[in-house]
């Protein structure tokens, strides 16, 4: 069965669709012509993911899921929250967006920040929500060369090394992004195709 993933990055829909059996064939919004950014300016990442998954169904009535991730750190009420990816503005790069994160923070005592994903699924016609996150906190200068985002700042609890230092592998087995996964192929597992 067909499976859209309400994603363009490529990189991203290699590394999912990696997750799923073969009862299910991912594809990304480019297999299915829809190639213009879908708007996320809600407020909350549940309604960022709904509005793509709903976008995409509108279109064509397919099955179909997306995602939104943020950055939530306690000191700052939760930002950057749904504005992690243009937290320094729009055209700014994610070393700027880590800089700009760690002056906000400077003189905090408390750092600690979750990452936090919410998948939207729209699965014969019904809605369900899926969420995975990962607790740790934001050390004081950014270390590794791994990952991406704000991975070099990003330490997870019970480790000494941030998601830029562990292997891949190994953060795919704690993140926010694999603990949603999980829920959603647990989920779809179940379903008759
Ligand atoms: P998206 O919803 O997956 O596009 O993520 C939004 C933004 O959150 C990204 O542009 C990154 O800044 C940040 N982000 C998401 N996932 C990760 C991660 O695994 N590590 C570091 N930053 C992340």
């Amino acid at each position: 069965m067909k499976l859209i993933f309400a994603t363009n990055n490529k990189h991203k829909i290699r590394e999912i669709s990696a997750l799923f059996d073969e009862r299910f064939k991912v594809i990304g919004l480019a297999d299915i012509g829809i190639t213009e950014d879908i708007p996320e300016d809600a407020d909350n990442l549940a309604d960022n993911a709904l509005f793509k998954a709903r976008y995409v169904h509108d279109r064509t009535g397919l099955n179909v899921f997306a995602d939104d991730t943020g950055l939530e750190v306690d000191a700052l009420d939760g930002a950057p929250g749904v504005l992690s990816a243009r937290y320094a503005g729009a055209n700014m790069s994610p070393d700027d967006n880590i800089i700009k994160l760690l002056k906000e923070l400077e003189g905090a005592e408390d750092r600690k920040a979750r990452f936090r994903t919410v998948i939207a699924l729209i699965y014969d016609n019904s809605e369900y929500l899926f969420e995975g996150k990962v607790e740790g906190e934001i050390i004081h200068t950014g270390r590794g060369t791994g990952g991406f985002g704000y991975d070099p700042v990003f330490m997870a609890e019970g480790y000494d090394l941030t998601f830029a230092e562990i292997p891949l592998s190994e953060k795919n087995k704690i993140s926010h992004r694999a603990r949603a996964m999980k829920k959603l192929l647990a989920f779809l597992a179940q379903q008759p195709v």
